[in-house]
């Protein structure tokens, strides 16, 4: 099972809070898994990409509520889980049933947490189940994946950091960490495809498939 691309959560029937995944790295691993012969549950938000394999079953969903229960489906019958979409963390409180009229010069909007997907789902993962993680960072960015790490019960967490020029949303290219526990392992700025087979490779060896 495998999340890929961003979350919307609506404001009104117009207009949506989200962010710039455009589910390129979630694609490229959903490519490169089923190339590897698994079949791979792709819970994929809003994108303009479409997965092309005969292994891959896509499931789209918009907002982190509607991906959390399409994993809550899925997860029993999966036995690796990757999280590659950038899911929103908030969400409007209340979402208006007609379009925003525009009055004052400020307009403030309340919003509440959405769901940690992953968090969730790894309070009940079995020991046969492998969790990776993504972490994508702009500041201490080995802390905050290695905390990630730990909080939401990953395996492995894919760090990417907004530091590293052509890594992270929307670019063709990557950079990524892949970390354990007590591991880290380095990778060179490359095409997404390849990024994703450097991680197939290494869950590959981490499950022994
Ligand atoms: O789609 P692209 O344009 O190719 O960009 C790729 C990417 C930058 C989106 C991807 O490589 C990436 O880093 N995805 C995770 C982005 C992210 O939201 O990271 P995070 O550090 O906020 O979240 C940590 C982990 O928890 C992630 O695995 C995320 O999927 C998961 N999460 C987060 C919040 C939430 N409510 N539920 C989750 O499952």
């Amino acid at each position: 099972m495998l999340t890929a691309g961003p979350t919307q959560e609506a404001i009104d029937p117009v207009r949506f809070i989200s962010n710039h995944s455009s589910g390129k790295m979630g694609y490229a691993l959903a490519e490169c898994l089923a190339e590897e012969g698994a079949l791979v549950l792709l819970v994929a938000g809003p994108t303009a990409l479409q997965a092309q394999h005969r292994n891959i079953t896509t499931f789209p969903v918009v907002s982190a509520e509607q991906m959390y229960e399409q994993c809550l489906q899925l997860a029993a019958q999966t036995n690796i889980w990757i999280f590659a979409a950038a899911v929103a963390d908030y969400r409007p409180k209340v979402v208006a049933d007609k379009k925003i009229k525009k009055k004052e010069a400020t307009l403030t909007i309340e919003l509440v947490k959405n769901v940690d997907i992953a968090a969730a789902l790894g309070k009940f993962k079995k020991p046969e189940q492998l969790s990776v993680g993504f972490a994508l960072e702009t500041d201490q960015e080995t802390e905050n994946a290695q905390a990630k790490l730990l909080k939401k019960n990953f395996d492995l967490i894919i760090l990417n950091s907004l530091n590293d020029s052509g890594a992270g949303f929307r670019h063709d290219t990557n950079k990524i960490s892949i970390m354990e526990k007590e591991k880290i392992v380095n990778f060179e700025l490359k095409p997404k495809l390849e990024v994703a087979r450097d991680i197939v490779r290494y869950i590959g060896e981490k499950v022994h498939v």
